[in-house]
C-alpha cells in the first residue's frame, strides 16, 4: 500500500495527496501547491537533506549501522580501514580487494615536503592543531591540480586514497608542531592506527613498537567515529561539494564544522567537566547544579539530537576502556565519570528527557589515558570521520544533486532611500 498524506489549501478549498517515500515528502510536492511558501526549518529539525544509503541511525532504538553491518559487529571485529572501504564502496572488501585497498593507502601516507616545510612550519609556535589541519586540508588542493575533475572516476579515487592516507600524517605533523618536536615520517610497515601511534610518539627509537591493545582500541574509536550520517560537518561536506568544489577544499569545510564545541569538541568538554567535578562525593552536588541550572549548565556527553535512549557507541567504548586501562592504568576521572553515569540515570531530570550517555562521554577518557592533549580530541575525530565524509561525498556527486541553496524568510526593512551622511540623525 503507497503511503500518502492529504493536504487541504484553505485559501482554494483544494485539497492534494502527496505520496510518503521512504519515510519522507518531497518539499518540490509541497511547492508545487505552496509556490512562494517556504518551509522554515532553522537547523534542519525537521529536514531531510539527502536520500543516503550509507549509514541507518535509529535514535529512539540506538541502533547504528554501516551500510546494514550493526556498528557492534564491526567495532568487535572490522578494522577502520576495512569500514572506510565498505562506507565507500558499499561492500565489505574480498581479500584481494582489502589488499589492493590497504596497499592504496599506505603508499599515499606522504605529505609532499612543502606542506610540512613551508606551510606547517609557518605556524604561530602554539598554534591549535586543528586549525592546522583544517588549512593543511585546504592546502592539499593546490598541490593535487587533478583533484579538480570530480567526474573522472580514476581521479576522484585518487583524492579518495590520498585523503584517508594523508589525514593522520597531517594530524601528526600538527601535534609535533604544537609541541616543538621533529616530524616523523610514516612507516609503511605499520598497520594504519599503528602508523599514527608511530608519527605521534617516536622520538628517537629506531623504530616506534605501540602496544597492540592501545593500537586496537584506537582502531575501534577511529570505527565508531566513521560515520554519522547526515551530522553537521558531514552537512558541510554536502553543501560544499555540491557547488563541485574539489574534495580537499569540501573537506576543509568538514573539518572546520567539526572544530565547533557543539560538534567535535564535545569530548574535551567532558574531560574539563570531570576534572572540574574532580572527585566522586562532589557529583550529587554537580547534579544538583546542572538541575538547577535549567538547561544553561549542561552535563557534558550527555543527549543528543538524534538519540533518545543510549548511544550505542557509548557502550562499546565504555568496553573497550576497560582494555586501555590495563595499558595505561586507570584513568582517575573513570569513577567521577561512573558516579555521574549512576546518578544520572536514575534521576527523573535526565530520564524524564531521555538524555543518555553519548559517544564522547567516555571517549575523552581513552584519549587521555593514552597520552592524547585535549587539543588533539577533534584531530583524532577528523581522521576517523574522513572516510564518512567521502562516502557522502560521493554518493551527492553520484546522485547529481542539486547546488546546496535554501531559501529564507526576509524580516528586514522595507524598501527605503539612501539617505547621504550628513542629513542622516545621530
Ligand atoms: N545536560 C542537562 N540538560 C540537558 C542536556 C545536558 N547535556 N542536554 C539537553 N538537556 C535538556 C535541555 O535543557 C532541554 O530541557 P528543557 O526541555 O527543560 O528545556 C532538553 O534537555 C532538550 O534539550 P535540547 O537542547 O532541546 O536538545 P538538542 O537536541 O537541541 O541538543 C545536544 C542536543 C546539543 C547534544 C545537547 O544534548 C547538549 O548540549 N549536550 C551536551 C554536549 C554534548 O555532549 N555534545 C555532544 C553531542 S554528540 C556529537 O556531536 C559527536
Amino acid at each position: 500500500m503507497t503511503e500518502s498524506i492529504t493536504i487541504t489549501d484553505n485559501r482554494s478549498g483544494e485539497s492534494y495527496e502527496i505520496p510518503v517515500v521512504n519515510g519522507g515528502v518531497s518539499a518540490t510536492d509541497w511547492a508545487k501547491i505552496l509556490p512562494g511558501i517556504w518551509f522554515y526549518d532553522p537547523g534542519f529539525m525537521s529536514t531531510a537533506a539527502a536520500e543516503s544509503s550509507i549509514t541507518f541511525l535509529d535514535g529512539t532504538a540506538g541502533i547504528l549501522r554501516y551500510r546494514g553491518y550493526p556498528i557492534e559487529q564491526l567495532a568487535e571485529s572490522s578494522t577502520y580501514l576495512e569500514v572506510a572501504y565498505l562506507l565507500l564502496n558499499g561492500e565489505l572488501p574480498t581479500e584481494s580487494q582489502f589488499e589492493q585497498w590497504r596497499h592504496d593507502v599506505t603508499s599515499h601516507t606522504f605529505i609532499h615536503e612543502n606542506v610540512r616545510k613551508r606551510f606547517l612550519d609557518g605556524f604561530h609556535y602554539d598554534a591549535h592543531p586543528m586549525g592546522m589541519l583544517v588549512s593543511a586540508v585546504a592546502a592539499l588542493s593546490t598541490f593535487y591540480l587533478d583533484a579538480k575533475d570530480i567526474f573522472d572516476p580514476a581521479s576522484r579515487q585518487k583524492q579518495i586514497i590520498r585523503l584517508i592516507a594523508k589525514m593522520p600524517t597531517l594530524a601528526a605533523a600538527a601535534h609535533r608542531f604544537s609541541v616543538g618536536m621533529p616530524f616523523v615520517y610514516p612507516d609503511n610497515s605499520l598497520d594504519f592506527p599503528s602508523n599514527f601511534l608511530s608519527m605521534m610518539w617516536k622520538v628517537a627509537e629506531p623504530r616506534f613498537e605501540t602496544d597492540p591493545a592501545l593500537s586496537r582500541a584506537l582502531d575501534i574509536l577511529f570505527i565508531l567515529h566513521a560515520d554519522h550520517e547526515q551530522n553537521c560537518s558531514t552537512t558541510a561536506m554536502r553543501v560544499v561539494g555540491s557547488s563541485h568544489a574539489d574534495p580537499y577544499s569540501a573537506c576543509a569545510a568538514a573539518c572546520a564544522a567539526l572544530y565547533g564545541p557543539r560538534h567535535g569538541g564535545a569530548n574535551e568538554a567532558v574531560i574539563r567537566m570531570l576534572s572540574e567535578i574532580g572527585s566522586m562525593e562532589n557529583v550529587p552536588a554537580f547534579i544538583s547544579e546542572v538541575k538547577a541550572g535549567h538547561g544553561h549548565m549542561r552535563l557534558q556527553g550527555f543527549g543528543h539530537r538524534v538519540y533518545k535512549n543510549y548511544d550505542p557507541r557509548a557502550q562499546i567504548i565504555k568496553k573497550a576502556a576497560d582494555d586501555v586501562f590495563e595499558v595505561t592504568g586507570r584513568n582517575p576521572l573513570l569513577d567521577v565519570a561512573l558516579k555521574l553515569e549512576e546518578i544520572a540515570l536514575s534521576d527523573e531530570y535526565f530520564t524524564s528527557r531521555r538524555l543518555y550517555p553519548n559517544v564522547d562521554f567516555y571517549s575523552g577518557l581513552i584519549y587521555q589515558a593514552m597520552g592524547f592533549p585535549l587539543e588533539m580530541f577533534p584531530v583524532l575525530f577528523a581522521i576517523a570521520r574522513t572516510a564518512g565524509w567521502l562516502a557522502h561525498w560521493q554518493e551527492m556527486l553520484d546522485q547529481d544533486s542539486k547546488i546546496a541553496r535554501p531559501r529564507q524568510l526576509y524580516t528586514g526593512a522595507d524598501a527605503r532611500d539612501y539617505v547621504p551622511m550628513a542629513r542622516r540623525g545621530a
